[in-house]
């Protein structure tokens, strides 16, 4: 039985049986003054959402689809370190539980041998005082097969359970998820990005490679050096410039 030992995270759940999409009841809560550490979650999203504007595609009872409302006492400038800080608490919490070992897309997608399973997407209520809610939106595919997925995504998705062979305990994965973000992110209020820095760069694979990187205007390629203490891609091209990619679809280009 999964138990969840946490102190704040999650020890307000609103558990919906179906919903467009948990981001916009957390957005709500947010702005009533729900907690923090306050969670939603759903067995299936109508109208789940993904980064820049795609559909998140969320099948009934077969994922994790939860938003954790956060209310850090930081400026809204360091909101995308915690999208790299909950990124790392998703992947320790998948090899946790099912010995599988994920990697991070920069900025924040989990591949399984080169497949997607995890997105995140944070998004921010701010104001003249700073952040009033941090809203982190984690999409886990769990217990799909292949035809669970609509057929555009099926060559570049994955879930745990296609890749483990075993169908895998949704609460467990929960509890474990909810445990290392409380950890990690307190880990980053009190001591800054550092070493979670060094864990993020440990589970990436993007860092150190050739990369494509699409961006709204334009298009570069370069190899990917590092990110920044700010979560800031370094692309280096070939004609030595460093350029910093705030926001981006990556591809591998070896
Ligand atoms: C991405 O990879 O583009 C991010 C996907 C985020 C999906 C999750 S599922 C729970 C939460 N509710 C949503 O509508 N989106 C996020």
């Amino acid at each position: 039985q999964a138990i969840l030992k946490t102190k704040r995270l999650g020890r307000s759940i609103h558990y919906i049986e179906s919903c467009p999409s948990t981001q916009i009841i957390a957005h709500q809560l947010a702005q009533e003054n729900t907690s923090d550490g306050t969670v939603v979650m759903t067995e299936e999203q109508t109208a789940g959402r993904g980064r820049m504007a795609r559909r998140w595609h969320s099948a009934a009872n077969k994922g994790i689809w939860m938003s954790v409302i956060l209310r850090p006492d930081v400026v809204p400038q360091k909101a995308p370190q915690f999208t790299l800080v909950a990124a790392v608490a998703v992947v320790r919490a998948i090899e946790q539980v099912t010995g599988l070992k994920p990697e991070i897309k920069w900025p924040n997608d989990i591949l399984l041998n080169g497949k997607k399973c995890t997105g995140i997407l944070t998004e921010l209520q701010s104001d003249a005082d700073g952040i009033q809610a941090l809203i982190i939106g984690i999409g886990l595919n769990v217990n799909q097969v292949a035809d669970d997925f609509d057929p555009e995504v099926q060559n570049i998705a994955t879930s745990l359970k296609m890749e483990s062979g075993k169908e895998i305990d949704r609460k467990e994965l929960v509890s474990s998820m909810l445990q290392f973000l409380e950890q990690y992110t307190d880990l980053y209020i009190e001591e800054g990005f550092g070493i979670l820095k060094l864990l993020w760069e440990s589970y990436s694979s993007t860092i150190g490679h050739p990369v494509r990187a699409r961006m709204a205007k334009e298009t570069l390629e370069g190899i990917a050096e590092s990110i920044t203490d700010e979560g800031v891609l370094q692309l280096r091209t070939a004609d030595g410039k460093l350029h910093g990619i705030y926001s981006a679809d990556i591809e591998m280009t070896s």
